[in-house]
């Protein structure tokens, strides 16, 4: 395995439109292997093959049990409700801008090995799915913002989700 050279913003290769992915071979499994590595040292949440450099529709995304999901030629076959929130991208590092996504995303894609599977992902998950399915026709989440934000502005926005939470029960199990 080894760890790939993110591609940033800015660089053609990020605006093309990917081909299916048709040999599910060695070249393939090492990809992801090198994908799934490449993501974690970036410790990002989803990175699709463009981003490395190769022009092929696979992704690597974070699931909601944050195990590594593989998604060749996916697509997305059903969205359920909305959620507004802070997105980012490891092809245009430190920045963040305020993105409308569903809240639920339902996909269909293929295996390492080419066979078919759903899979379904809320919140962050479905926002990943949205993201790295962009990428692969060439789109970067930046064409939905006016902005991106400031850090105070990104600041704010997470001390009212920390405020909006509920505090977790206190359940003093062992009464200590
Ligand atoms: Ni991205």
């Amino acid at each position: 395995m080894a760890i790939r050279k993110i591609v940033l913003q800015g660089d053609d290769i990020l605006t093309k439109v990917c081909k299916p992915v048709t040999k599910f071979d060695q070249k393939l499994h090492e990809l992801l292997d090198d994908m799934k590595e490449t993501l974690e040292q970036a410790n990002g949440a989803g990175l699709a093959a463009p981003q490395v450099g190769i022009l092929r529709r696979a992704v690597v995304v974070l699931d909601d049990e944050d195990d590594f999901l593989e998604l060749i030629n996916p697509e997305i076959i059903a969205t359920e409700g909305e959620q507004c929130g802070p997105e980012g991208c490891l092809s245009v590092p430190g920045k963040y801008g305020m993105v409308t996504r569903p809240y639920r995303v339902r996909v269909r894609a293929q295996d390492r090995n080419g066979d078919w599977f759903e899979a379904e992902g809320e919140e962050l998950t479905a926002r990943c799915f949205c993201h790295e399915l962009e990428h692969l026709d060439g789109h970067l989440y930046t064409e939905h913002i006016d902005h991106f934000l400031t850090e105070e502005e990104l600041m704010a926005y997470y001390q009212e989700e920390e405020e909006g939470m509920e505090l977790p029960e206190e359940t003093g199990e062992d009464g200590q």
